[in-house]
């Protein structure tokens, strides 16, 4: 049932009063595309082109390239298949990038689409119209362009009121937009924000590169993030009792993608381009997020006087399973299972900021009233953003 505007005016507080106002998680929306990849099918590509590539390297002097490995793909990082926007241009060995025609200035763009389309969903979920909301975060790791803004986009495509705009932290950026939400709520200065995530990634992974063609998927997630009441209980919904962002800057996960790259760009082709898509010294990555990722968590736990233990759920980052099982053994000193700390990345692959979202979607309607939970995501900058989560 959708709750009117006039029946809110005299649950909350008005607008810009000093009292901090309690929040929620009102709704969460995912969509994931229909097209899957396997590794056996992403490898079998990735090995067409370096066999039809290494006679012409042979020819220029240059080094066989080595070729890739569904086995390795599945030990390494936990990942089974992919979810994608389209397979068919990703699978052409001519090709290995998505199919996605351009559209026209005056069409919706695709990656505001991909995000209207999760929004509708958590609008759906939360039972709230669209024009009661009054703030569109676009929190994404890969943002199609610079402006118009692509929140402003999807702004106008589901018809909420208020404003709009874009931010990103790599795959803390959900987790940065519900910290920027959540507090936006808490002072008062928004009432409904909508946290919305697309991640169009395969658009810009190089799968011509051994060491990350295999990573990433596609995902869109919108979370709403709403005012409540001094004392009101949502059965079944998450009270946010707190949001945290650390972040510390490193090269180890980069893309130098943007308008500069035309300038230092001699050879302005395709494959000069790919020169300047996601890279990762991943080993450097495991190692070095593994450390803060659960110092970070250890640490926000104690301020709100949490262990691990006393944590229901832990919903992390969906980048790779034997990093999050290590990143849980520092923390909790033994093994965690699948229970406490879901992996949805063995069926989605790593879907930056929109994975550890889904993760929540999918698991926390067995959650008992009181119980908490722990949103916490890692990746690019480096960043880490967690959200400390109450069932109520
Ligand atoms: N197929 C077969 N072998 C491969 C391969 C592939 N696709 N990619 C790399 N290898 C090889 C390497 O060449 C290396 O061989 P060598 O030992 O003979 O030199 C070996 O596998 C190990 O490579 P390494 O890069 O150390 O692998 P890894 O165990 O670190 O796993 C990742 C790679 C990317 C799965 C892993 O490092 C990871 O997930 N890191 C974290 C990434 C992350 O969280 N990023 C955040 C993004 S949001």
């Amino acid at each position: 049932m959708l709750r009117t505007s006039e029946q809110e005016a005299s649950d909350f507080a008005p607008h810009h009063s000093n009292a901090m106002t309690r929040v929620c998680v009102g709704g969460i929306g995912v969509e994931i595309p229909e097209a899957s990849i396997s590794n056996e099918e992403l490898v079998d590509s990735f090995n067409a082109w370096v066999d039809a590539e290494n006679p012409n390297r042979e020819a220029r002097g240059l080094p066989p390239l080595a070729k890739s490995d569904a086995e390795f793909i599945e030990h390494a990082s936990g990942i089974r298949q992919r979810h994608v926007y389209e397979r068919d241009g990703i699978l052409d060995p001519a090709r290995m990038a998505p199919n996605i025609p351009a559209r026209a200035d005056d069409e919706l763009s695709v990656m505001a689409e991909f995000g209207a389309a999760a929004a509708r969903k958590a609008l759906a979920h939360a039972g709230v119209e669209a024009r009661d909301v009054d703030l569109v975060i676009c929190a994404s790791a890969h943002h199609q362009r610079p402006y118009p803004a692509i929140a402003i986009e999807i702004q106008k495509a589901l018809g909420t009121s208020g404003a709009g705009f874009d931010m990103g932290l790599g795959c803390s950026s959900a987790l940065a937009g519900l910290h920027v939400a959540t507090n936006l709520v808490r002072s008062g200065a928004h009432r409904r924000v909508l946290v919305v995530t697309p991640e169009l990634i395969t658009a810009h992974l190089n799968f011509r590169d051994r060491q990350t063609h295999f990573i990433f998927g596609d995902a869109s997630v919108a979370v709403l993030v709403e005012a409540l009441g001094a004392s009101e209980e949502r059965p079944g919904r998450f009270e946010i009792v707190d949001t945290r962002s650390w972040t510390q800057f490193s090269n180890n996960i980069r893309t130098n993608f943007g308008f500069m790259s035309r300038l230092a760009q001699e050879d302005p082709s395709y494959l000069a381009m790919e020169g300047n898509l996601i890279k990762q010294n991943g080993n450097k990555v495991f190692k070095d997020v593994t450390i803060a990722g659960h110092k970070f968590i250890v640490d926000f736990l104690a301020e709100h006087g949490h262990t691990p233990e006393t944590m229901r759920r832990f919903w992390l980052h969906q980048a790779n399973a034997r990093m999050n099982a290590m990143i849980l053994k520092l923390a909790f000193g033994g093994e965690v299972g699948q229970d406490r700390a879901p992996t949805v990345l063995d069926r989605l692959g790593n879907t930056a900021a929109a994975g550890a979202i889904i993760a929540l979607e999918e698991t926390h309607r067995d959650m008992k009233p009181g119980e908490h939970g722990l949103l916490c995501a890692f990746g690019a900058g480096y960043s880490i953003g967690g959200a400390l989560l109450r069932m109520m």
